[in-house]
């Protein structure tokens, strides 16, 4: 498999389906961990070859906490992809960090509990190809910052704004957060809130694939705008995102099928 192809998006909210893609193929897997969310789809987005998959199934039936993030990162590996840039919808918390607005995070905090979240967690599975059955990845920065680097010099090539660092908070939803715990994680840190980043992130670390999120900021965190947070709200500065991130998009396959992306050694073989 050549470079190219060993790019996957995972989709979100307001991205079950990446706009601009050419489907050329799908996959409904199976891995020791059960079924992914959809189907591994492979096509051309502007010309690249990429696989896609959507975190919440392609009817977005599946909750946050719900989501069987290890048998999706695990089905993407089998297929040979090494980079991946999930798409993730956020509240935001910092103040700058205004709604329809995308940033790209550098860091995370996890505040999720009871998600499968490790393929390491002691009953080795037979067959599975990985080389240890106790592994403590690095995880300090827990992006790739060649990913990261390329997802900025896109968006600055597509002329769009965007944060090019930020702590994503992740909460284990599906409610939203209280005004208490928001005002609580702005003490810890973090800049935007939301709910999949984690697991996802480190079971791609763990095995061995480089990964970057692009964010969409899609409300202000609970207690800081004016009235409540509504789902039409969220609907219509989904629309605003998407549409900087798909001219996002444009400019980085390019740059990625350009360029060489290093990848983190695989544990898998
Ligand atoms: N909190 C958590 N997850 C989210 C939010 C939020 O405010 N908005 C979109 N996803």
């Amino acid at each position: 498999m050549d470079k190219q192809t060993r790019l996957a998006f995972i989709g979100g909210t307001g991205f079950e389906e990446l706009p601009d893609f050419f489907e050329s193929s799908r996959c409904d897997m199976e891995t020791p961990f059960g079924a992914p969310s959809s189907a591994v789809v492979h096509g051309k987005l502007f010309g690249v070859q990429v696989a896609f998959i959507s975190r919440h199934g392609e009817g977005h039936t599946i909750p946050p906490h719900k989501i069987n993030y290890r048998a999706n990162i695990w089905a993407l590996r089998a297929t040979g992809v090494s980079n991946i840039v999930g798409f993730a919808a956020v509240g935001g918390i910092d103040a700058d960090m205004v709604s329809g607005c995308v940033v790209i995070p550098d860091q995370l905090i996890d505040y999720t509990w009871g998600r499968e979240h490790t393929y390491f967690d002691g009953e080795f599975y037979k067959g599975s190809g990985l080389s240890h059955s106790l592994d403590h990845v690095e995880f300090a920065r827990p992006y790739n910052h060649a990913l990261r680097q390329q997802l900025i010099d896109a968006s600055s090539k597509a002329q769009i704004d965007i944060f090019n660092s930020a702590v994503y908070g992740v909460t284990q939803g599906p409610r939203l957060e209280t005004a208490a715990e928001i005002n609580k994680m702005e003490k810890d840190g973090v800049n935007i809130v939301g709910m999949t980043a984690l697991p996802e992130v480190s079971l791609a670390r763990e095995l061995g694939i480089s990964y970057a999120t692009i964010a969409m900021v899609v409300n202000e965190a609970a207690g800081r705008g004016e009235g409540e947070i509504t789902m039409d709200a969220i609907r219509d500065n989904l629309i605003t995102a998407t549409s900087s991130v798909s001219k996002i998009l444009k400019y980085f396959v390019r740059i990625y099928s350009e360029g060489q992306t290093p990848t983190i050694a695989p544990n898998l073989g």
